[in-house]
């Protein structure tokens, strides 16, 4: 059976401090079920992520080249290494999601890979553009990848601020790269009283339409601002409870303060979040493990209703950000 060989970029080893062999590994193990004998593979001093496999067909090279950390492939023959062409899997260029620089972005690079593990869980077939729903989106990291990797993107965020910078991020990159898309922000009223707003895109790219809302509010208001749409998967990076550069932390919690663990508003947030998940859709989640156990989590998505992936290569993604944050993530399937 031919081995091939992919080389990372270069960056995810900055990303993942010295685990980018785990945490790719682990991508591939349950992305690609077709890959055997998945593991780190050295030529000439320089590393790649090798597998053995039967002639990749199209839809198999789309996997590989869907991966986050993907820069290209080769085929090895005998001392050689033969280039393999890849489909290219984006919808809209990376700089979409590259562009925006801010303090609290989740990595571009672990929301892409996050995204793939928390699709390939999914068990429903797809009926169009997969439905994907951040819940916690910040400046629109997941919204962004998602939308650049051709699925309509949804979201909710509390920090007014963040959600502003994000529609202006928006409206500034869909204008100066001349991408056709309409795109409003309106106000969401209440029994006759605004109580946020909502952005709503819809982006054309070569015959088709990705859409994208989000709406400011409250996590655990999320089902009653999207009414009775579903989602085939929630991608989010729980706030982690630490404080950036100022007093507060960034978990909007139950206790009408700033919390240190998100533990408080997942427990409530949780049900809420599996009330919007199609039967057979997905929820993958990252958090800080300093704040909340891997079994506690689970515990609470049990809770939930879902089924908790687990073992193996699920358990696989834990790294290091810094000396506050030990980040890791969790997959489970709404049955
Ligand atoms: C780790 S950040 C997500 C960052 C995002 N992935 C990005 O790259 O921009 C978590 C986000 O959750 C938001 N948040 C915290 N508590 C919330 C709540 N109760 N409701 C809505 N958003 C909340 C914070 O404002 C923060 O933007």
């Amino acid at each position: 059976m031919p081995r091939y060989l992919m080389l990372r970029t270069p960056s995810a080893n900055r990303v993942y401090a010295g685990e980018a062999a785990t945490l790719t590994e682990a991508e591939l193990k349950i992305t690609a079920p077709f890959a055997a004998d998945v593991g780190d593979t050295d030529v000439a001093g320089v590393g790649y992520l090798g597998f053995d496999a039967p002639d990749l067909t199209e839809g198999q090279l789309d996997v590989v080249a869907r991966q986050s950390a993907c820069f290209a492939l080769f085929r090895q023959e005998g001392d050689l290494l033969a280039p393999v062409a890849l489909p290219r899997p984006l919808v809209l260029d990376d700089d979409l999601v590259t562009i925006p620089k801010y303090q609290g972005k989740t990595n571009e690079q672990f929301t892409h890979l996050l995204l793939g593990v928390t699709l390939a869980a999914v068990t429903r077939e797809p009926t169009g553009p997969r439905q994907i729903l951040d819940p916690l989106a910040g400046r629109g990291t997941t919204l962004s990848t998602a939308l650049m990797l051709g699925h309509d993107a949804h979201g909710v965020e509390g920090d007014e601020k963040a959600f502003e910078q994000m529609v202006s991020f928006y409206r500034t990159y869909l204008r100066r790269k001349r991408i056709k898309h309409a795109a409003d922000t309106s106000s969401v009223r209440r029994e006759g009283k605004v109580i946020g707003r909502r952005f709503e895109g819809e982006i054309r790219r070569d015959g088709e339409a990705l859409h994208i809302t989000a709406f400011t509010g409250d996590t655990r208001d999320s089902a009653s601002l999207f009414g009775r749409k579903k989602f085939d998967a929630i991608v989010t990076d729980a706030p982690y409870g630490v404080a950036h550069g100022s007093a507060t932390t960034d978990v909007r919690g139950v206790s009408g303060h700033r919390d240190r663990s998100p533990a408080g508003l997942l427990r409530e947030a949780l049900p809420v979040w599996a009330g919007q998940l199609m039967h057979g859709g997905a929820l993958g989640l990252s958090w800080n493990t300093f704040g909340l156990s891997r079994e506690d989590l689970a515990a609470l998505l049990t809770d939930a209703g879902l089924t908790v992936r687990s073992g193996g290569a699920w358990e696989q993604f834990a790294h290091r950000v810094d000396s506050s944050i030990k980040r890791d993530l969790i997959v489970a399937v709404k049955p």
